[in-house]
């Protein structure tokens, strides 16, 4: 197979940690992968001020692909890392889907009694560049009794649309092809009318799709009470970000949740990065699994073309995880990344 150029962020906390495993089962898949490891994240925000510059974020652009650990830390304060790192990577980068399976594995234990695999099979297709994320916002007479915070939600046709579309060819291609649009339309009229006009007229396109909608606070409840109601999803940015931590949950747990920052027209790198953060109390322990990112691995391969590679880690993890039922001892991170890529070796 030809040669990846890939991108590594490890970022901070256990960021660090469960990359290393990731690259590690990446080796051993037999992908050639040239990789660049940039020192994004607290320390180097520390040293220098930098979060993340015009020059750095344009030498991504050359990579095939980037991958991830976590940002955020508690000796930062909140959002300067999140936004000014992540974020900007997201929005600059134009990942507009943000691709979060939520799968139930074989084997794995959930919260939910008598869920199966077969029960918990959905995508997440959070948006990615826009609503609250991307909104406006600012405070009046800050640390007074007066004080006013506004942080609105920005929406456009342009950005509905293309992440409506992808969620629709989505579902085309699954085996149940039902695809749900999660918004909160009975509040967020202006919003979610943009949302639901938009997922109607395109639908139209896909008479072999069929549609549903739910409100994000009854899509919660069933998460936890049906999640077979749902196949694909489609939803704004923030409602996926909560919404992909509870399907985590019952898929099994946040350490287990991959995801996706996908540029679909390709006109800039994807980025790949497990759904959690950099868990600041477990890290430097060795206790964080690195499963969730080794599955991102998965979908990178994926991505770039390496169908075959990608499915051997998939099953690999599938592998591992079914072990871990019966007489499972805990392992470390490096241990469980040592065993999943023993598995992908052959
Ligand atoms: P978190 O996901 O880091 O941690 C939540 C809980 O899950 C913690 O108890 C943690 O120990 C556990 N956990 C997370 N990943 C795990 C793993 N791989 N194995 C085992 N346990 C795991 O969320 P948080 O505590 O809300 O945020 C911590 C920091 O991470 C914050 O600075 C936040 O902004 C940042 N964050 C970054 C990302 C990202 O980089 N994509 C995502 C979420 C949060
Ligand atoms: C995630 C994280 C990020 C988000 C934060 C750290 C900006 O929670 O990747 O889910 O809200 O998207
Ligand atoms: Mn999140």
């Amino acid at each position: 197979s030809r040669n990846i150029r890939l991108a590594v962020i490890p970022g901070d906390g256990i960021g660090v940690e469960v990359v290393a495993e990731g690259l590690k089962v990446l080796q051993a898949v037999g992908a050639k992968a040239e990789t660049t490891t940039y020192d994004l994240g607290a320390k180097r925000y520390h040293a220098t001020g930098e979060v993340l510059t015009d020059v750095v974020l344009d030498e991504l652009r050359g990579y095939d692909a980037i991958l991830l650990g976590a940002v955020g830390d508690p000796s930062v304060p909140p959002g300067v890392l999140e936004r000014d790192l992540l974020l900007k990577l997201r929005f600059r980068l134009d990942h507009y889907v943000n691709l979060r399976p939520v799968k139930l594995f074989p084997g794995v234990e959930t919260p939910l009694g008598g869920a199966r695999p077969e029960d918990i099979d959905m995508i997440v297709v959070r948006e990615g560049t826009e609503g609250p994320y991307a909104g406006a916002g600012g405070v009046m007479r800050r640390d007074t009794p007066q004080e006013i915070a506004t942080q609105e939600s920005l929406n456009t046709a342009f950005g509905v649309e293309r992440v409506v579309r992808y969620a629709f060819d989505k579902a085309r291609s699954r085996p149940r092809r039902k695809l749900t649009l999660v918004h909160k339309t009975n509040v967020l009229t202006y919003a979610g009318d943009l949302w639901s006009r938009t997922f109607d007229r395109v639908g139209q396109e896909y008479p072999e799709v069929q549609t549903d909608y739910c409100h994000v606070d009854a899509a919660s409840m069933f998460f936890v009470t049906q999640p077979e109601r749902f196949d694909v999803i489609v939803t704004d940015n923030l409602f996926g970000d909560i919404l992909t931590d509870i399907g985590a949950a019952v898929a099994g747990g946040i350490g287990l949740a991959a995801s996706g920052n996908v540029n679909p027209d390709r006109t800039a790198p994807s980025m790949f990065e497990p759904v959690h953060g950099s868990a600041p109390d477990i890290a430097g322990q060795g206790k964080a699994d690195p499963t969730a990112t080794i599955l991102s691995v998965a979908m990178l391969l994926d991505h770039l073309g390496l169908a075959e590679e990608a499915a051997r880690v998939e099953q690999a993890v599938a592998d591992d995880l079914l072990e871990r039922q019966t007489g499972w001892t805990a392992r470390t991170t490096h241990e469980i990344g040592d065993d999943i890529a023993a598995r992908v070796a052959g």
